[in-house]
């Protein structure tokens, strides 16, 4: 397996592109099922999570081609029955059942695994489904649905740790083509909700609210094919805002939208980082001594969870208590240990992280646990004294588009290598 070999003490320096956002062109690529026409899709990040939805969307029966960021998919004669084995391996795949649904009116697919950061439950999704008038039953590791006819209700889409991302992107898919109208209380209202909303009304569905907790969708016949452009990632932006901070660098940030970055934007500049719009780029640098912070992870537009162990690692580095909270799964704590190995002083309590910042941290061989804490060791090691070896990077390849090459552009040494 491959690991990153970083050493660590070089401020990051120069200017980065933002790819497009994984969590937007995932629900996106499963939207083009709901089309027999041609999908073209721009912006689209080189990832190994949109290979395997591609592979899935193939298994499917959709013709599948990806020409460097665009990739074109044609759904004319598809299937219901989805690749266990594909389909276990990715959580965003659950977001095929509200399409394949909405085309067919049947559905297979496995029950999507959890992972490191918690249960991933789907609860919510099926609630959704059935409430469109989906039989569901659970046979043998598979969601097995059924809806000779899709017909529009008003549900409530709300768990206990607030709306659901994809559990909402799925019923606004089965719902694009349900008879009637459908209105959807405590939608998610994170900008990719909004992305895979304007997609789905350029493809003919009449969508309206989106971005906010209330969204309504009048189902129509069907839906014909549409070219998209997806929008920049917000959580790669974060990601190497906060790089630039801990590293003490200067990075010009491009093509990000910083109207999708408030709350992080707010929390940087908050602990004493320097970040400005220069037109539709974002400058960001340590702007002096850095200050401890209280963050709580929260839906959008609260502070994303996806950053979380990003900031972290951050605040490993800043003198003072800081008090992370996470608040949208209960187990995204996998990074503290492996920051702890380069130093870092931090204790759980409960749904908190202490971060006792201010020691500098020193290199050691640490192991990747899940995509975002993978990132936040790799923005720890670049600070740490000597040198650092992140494992099992296979994680950071899911979500971040060559984030070594990027970094190395900015002055970063860091170094692809066979490793654990
Ligand atoms: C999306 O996951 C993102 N993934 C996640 O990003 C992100 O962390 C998450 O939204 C929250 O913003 C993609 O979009 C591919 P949820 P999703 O359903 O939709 C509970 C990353 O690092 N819940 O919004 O699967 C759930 O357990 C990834 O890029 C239920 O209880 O997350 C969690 O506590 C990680 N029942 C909370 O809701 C359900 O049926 C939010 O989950 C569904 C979810």
């Amino acid at each position: 397996m491959e690991s990153l070999l970083i050493k660590g003490g070089v401020p990051l320096h120069g200017e980065v592109q933002i790819s497009g956002a994984k969590n937007a062109v995932l629900p996106i690529l499963a939207a083009t099922l709901l089309t027999a026409e041609k999908c073209v899709i721009h912006h689209v990040p080189d990832l190994s999570d949109v290979g395997f939805m591609g592979k899935i969307l193939s298994s499917l029966g959709a013709q599948v081609k990806i020409d460097g960021s665009t990739v074109t998919v044609h759904a004319a004669k598809i299937k219901g029955h989805g690749d266990y084995e594909l389909i276990r391996k990715m959580r965003g795949s659950i977001c095929i059942l509200g399409p394949l649904l909405g085309r067919l009116g049947k559905a297979s697919v496995s029950l999507p695994g959890g992972c490191v950061i918690g249960t991933r439950p789907i609860d919510l999704h099926l609630k959704g489904m059935r409430s469109l008038g989906t039989k569901i039953t659970i046979e043998k590791g598979y969601v097995i649905a059924k809806a000779p006819r899709l017909v529009g209700t008003e549900l409530f889409l709300g768990g206990r740790s607030g709306p659901t991302v994809l559990g909402t992107a799925n019923v606004m898919m089965a719902a694009a083509l349900a008879d009637g109208l459908t209105i959807i209380e405590s939608a998610a209202c994170e900008p990719e909700v909004i992305d895979l909303a304007n997609f789905l009304n350029a493809m003919g569905a009449k969508i309206m609210g989106a971005g906010s907790p209330t969204i309504t969708i009048t189902g129509v016949k069907e839906l014909h094919g549409a070219e998209h452009e997806v929008i920049p990632d917000r959580i790669e932006a974060a990601t190497f805002a906060i790089a630039a901070a801990a590293t003490n660098g200067e990075v010009r940030i491009k093509g990000a939208r910083a109207d999708h970055l408030h709350a992080v934007l707010d929390k940087l500049r908050e602990c004493g980082v320097k970040v400005e719009r220069q037109g539709p780029d974002l400058m960001v640098k340590r702007g002096g001594r850095l200050k401890p912070v209280d963050i709580t992870t929260l839906p959008y537009s609260g502070f994303p969870t996806d950053c979380q162990a990003q900031i972290m690692a951050l605040m490993a580095l800043t003198p003072g208590l800081s008090i992370i909270t996470e608040r949208i799964f209960e187990s995204r704590f996998m990074h503290v240990p492996e920051l702890a190995r380069l130093g870092a002083e931090i204790s759980i309590e409960g749904p908190s992280a202490i971060v006792k910042g201010g020691r500098p941290l020193s290199g050691a061989p640490v192991m990747a646990s899940d995509l975002r804490a993978s990132a936040a060791l790799v923005i720890a090691g670049m600070t740490a004294r000597g040198a650092t070896q992140v494992n099992r990077i296979y994680h950071l390849d899911r979500g971040y588009e060559k984030i070594d090459e990027k970094l190395k552009r900015l002055g970063a040494r860091i170094e692809r290598v066979e490793g654990e």
